[in-house]
Order: C-alpha cells, then sequence, then structure tokens
C-alpha cells in the first residue's frame, strides 16, 4: 500500500497531508496507524512527532481504529440552534455508542465536527462522503438503517 501511494507524491513535506488522507482512506478501519507515522516519517525525512501534530489538528485524522462508516455530526451554533443536540441524542440511542466510539459490530462511529458549509439545511451531518440535511427523528432512523441494509460507504 505504501509503495502505491508513495509512488503519488514526491517525498516533500508540502505533501503529508495528502499521504495522510490516502493512507486513512485505505485502511479499512479508516485510521493512521503507529506503523503508518513511522514509514511516512521515513519517506518525507520528518519526525514522527510532528506528523503526530498535523493528525491531532486536524479532526478528519484518527489515530485510533473507526468503523466501515464514518458520521460526522456538526457541531457548529446554527445546526445547534436547529436542533442538533437531539439528533446527537438520538445517534447515540440507535448506535449505543458515546462521541469518538465504534458500534460493537464495526459498521459505525460517531464523531461531532464543524460547519460542513450547508447551515442552511440544518441540522447536518456527513456519513462518509454524503452530507444529510434538514434532520429530523425519522430522517436519522431511515439513514441508519440504510447503511445497517446497504452496508455502502
Ligand atoms: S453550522 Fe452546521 S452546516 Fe454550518
Amino acid at each position: 500500500m505504501y509503495e502505491q501511494i508513495f509512488g503519488k507524491y514526491a517525498p516533500k513535506k508540502e505533501n503529508l497531508i495528502y499521504i495522510l488522507h490516502e493512507i486513512q482512506d485505505h485502511h479499512p478501519q479508516q485510521y493512521i496507524s503507529e506503523e503508518a507515522i513511522g514509514v511516512v516519517a521515513e519517506y518525507l525525512s520528518i519526525s514522527t512527532s510532528h506528523i503526530q501534530g498535523v493528525i491531532t489538528f486536524y479532526t478528519m485524522f484518527s489515530t485510533k481504529p473507526r468503523g466501515k462508516n464514518i458520521i460526522r455530526l456538526c457541531e457548529s451554533p446554527p445546526c445547534f440552534l436547529k436542533g442538533s443536540e437531539t439528533i446527537l441524542r438520538q445517534l447515540r440511542e440507535l448506535l449505543h455508542v458515546k462521541i469518538g466510539e465504534t458500534t460493537a459490530d464495526g459498521l459505525f462511529t460517531l464523531e461531532l465536527c464543524a460547519c460542513l458549509g450547508v447551515c442552511g439545511n440544518a441540522p447536518v451531518m456527513m456519513v462518509n462522503e454524503d452530507v444529510y440535511g434538514d434532520l429530523t427523528a425519522a430522517k436519522v432512523e431511515n439513514i441508519i438503517a440504510s447503511y445497517r441494509e446497504g452496508g455502502e460507504r
């Protein structure tokens, strides 16, 4: 996997974010392992602590194994005012997880995120690359059910 990814990017520090994205996307559990950090550090000739810092700074990166589907619920003020708290409670109950946790079947990880840029449709969440707005309890239930059935990403 690393050779394939490194083949696309020159060993330059400015390619770090792209490389980390690819590594995370390629991992079946959508995270960046300690081993991966070491390999990238060597390839780019930078320290592992620098990479750790970058991973910590960007919320889209994770160093913990995650589920097949990543749910990101927007917690910024416009979504909050439109009831994201209620949606969060519902998601926690439906999935039996807390924020940052993965369901026992490995299907979902629940995360929070900042504004997704579609505040006009608040409250909003993403599941993997798909954005869902104007969320209601019924809508959330249907969305989760569709991923459980289809298991698509
Ligand atoms: S505040 Fe939630 S999408 Fe902008």
